[in-house]
């Protein structure tokens, strides 16, 4: 490696936290894994025995000048917050999705990262992985015609603020920008911004959906009481225009019934892509099934022309317990960052695509409210592809990240 390592360290060691350490504890040559941090010591001390790094306070962390990127893995109310705090640090930040739960807070961090010449960015990154790489050749080399029409849709069927084991929920849960629209949209647009780059024009409609439930989560201390919500949408169609003519249209509901319904399938002149959950890498069921324009009925598996594939879900987790997402490969657009910093390149999940994602959910907001169509100010460049045939070992895949 012919670049010095990046010193990495991460506030909020809940959940997610797992798998984004056990990403940058893999073996990537870019990031070194310093130590991590959280309100609740316990937490912070678990993870770090686990991956065998420092259990740091915030103020260790912001303080320590050999630390170059801070990853922020609290809930999506504290994103804005912990960012900012990290960019008044002089430390560049990269969240766990979305970038906040308003767009003034996330522009402004935007603003001041800029200002002070650092990188912000967000989640989710499964756009990285091997069956959006592949989508995204196959649409780029020709193989269904002109995209005309993109269709995404998350339908879940929880009660907002009671999903599984929140046995507890904090009082932001379920306000404005963190329900369903702010929590999932990320993951559509990413893998849509992906394909297509930036969205130009914006409609759409949302809402508070009660539908008079009750809370049916028996830990909740208001079991069996009606679920009054705080303002959180939980119903959303957006339309979007992208820059490159392509249309689409993005459906985000928690109020549907389980299982979940993920869905991304794009339409062009000459062929269509059945894609799969966009919270996943690619892997163990989940490819691309094109069909042609010539082969009626006939849908090829395509094999994947990029690594970063999901590992196998069947292996536990270090910790041999459950920890969410455990197999996949979220942070390597830290790596990504990392790469960014030290090559004096944009990282590839920018704060520009982070803002932009938020800037659609808020204009779609507001379209309902005013009936008008909203032009973004956003305008992020697409994400470079990454390095095609690099399939591997850690090191041969962190080398596709290398542009
Ligand atoms: N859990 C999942 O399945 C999952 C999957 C994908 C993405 N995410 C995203 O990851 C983020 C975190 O989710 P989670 O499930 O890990 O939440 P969590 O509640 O398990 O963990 C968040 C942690 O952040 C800590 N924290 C909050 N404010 C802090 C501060 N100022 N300083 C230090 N620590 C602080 C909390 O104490 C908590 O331990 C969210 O944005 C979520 O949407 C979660």
């Amino acid at each position: 490696m012919d670049v010095k390592p990046v010193k990495t360290a991460l506030i909020g060691s809940g959940s997610i936290s797992y798998t984004y350490l056990n990403t940058l504890t893999s073996g990537l040559q870019i990031v070194e894994m310093v130590g991590c941090s959280d309100l609740i010591p316990e937490r912070s001390k678990t993870r770090a025995e686990l991956f065998g790094i420092r259990q740091m306070t915030n103020e260790e962390i912001l303080s320590d000048p050999e630390i170059e990127i801070v990853v922020n893995t609290t809930q999506l109310w504290n994103h804005n917050a912990v960012t900012r705090m990290i960019l008044e640090a002089g430390k560049h930040a990269y969240s766990e999705k979305a970038m906040g739960h308003n767009y003034e807070g996330a522009k402004a961090n935007y603003d001041l990262a800029k200002s002070k010449g650092l990188f912000t960015g967000s989640a989710p990154d499964c756009y990285m992985g091997s069956v959006w790489q592949t989508a995204r050749k196959l649409i780029d080399d020709g193989y269904i015609g002109i995209p005309l029409i993109a269709y995404s849709m998350c339908m879940r069927g929880y009660g907002s603020n009671e999903r599984p084991g929140n046995a507890l929920p904090d009082p932001m849960m379920d306000t404005h920008g963190t329900t369903v629209t702010y929590d999932m949209a990320g993951y559509y647009l990413n893998v849509l911004f992906n394909l297509f780059g930036p969205v130009k024009r914006v409609s759409g409609y949302s809402k508070v959906f009660n539908g008079g439930r009750s809370f049916v989560n028996t830990m909740h201390p208001d079991y069996g009481k009606p679920f009054n919500s705080k303002g959180g949408e939980t119903v959303m169609l957006g339309s979007l225009e992208f820059e490159n003519g392509v249309y689409g249209a993005l459906v985000l509901c928690s109020e549907a019934f389980n299982p979940e319904v993920p869905r991304v399938d794009i339409y062009g002149t000459e062929g269509h892509l059945a894609l799969p959950d966009p919270n996943l890498f690619g892997g163990w069921g989940n490819y691309v099934y094109l069909t042609r324009k010539g082969n009626p009925g006939e849908t090829f598996k395509v094999p994947f022309t990029h690594g970063f594939s999901d590992t196998d879900p069947s292996v536990p987790p270090k910790s041999g317990k459950r920890e969410p997402c455990h197999n996949s490969w979220r942070g390597i657009a830290v790596a990504d960052m990392a790469y960014a910093i030290r090559r004096k390149r944009q990282p590839r999940s920018g704060g520009e695509l982070a803002l932009h994602t938020v800037e659609i959910l808020d204009c779609i907001d507001k379209s309902n409210a005013d009936n008008k169509v909203y032009e973004l100010t956003t305008r992020p460049g697409r994400p470079a592809m990454l390095i095609p045939g690099r399939y591997g070992s850690v090191q041969v895949m962190e080398s596709s990240l290398d542009t």
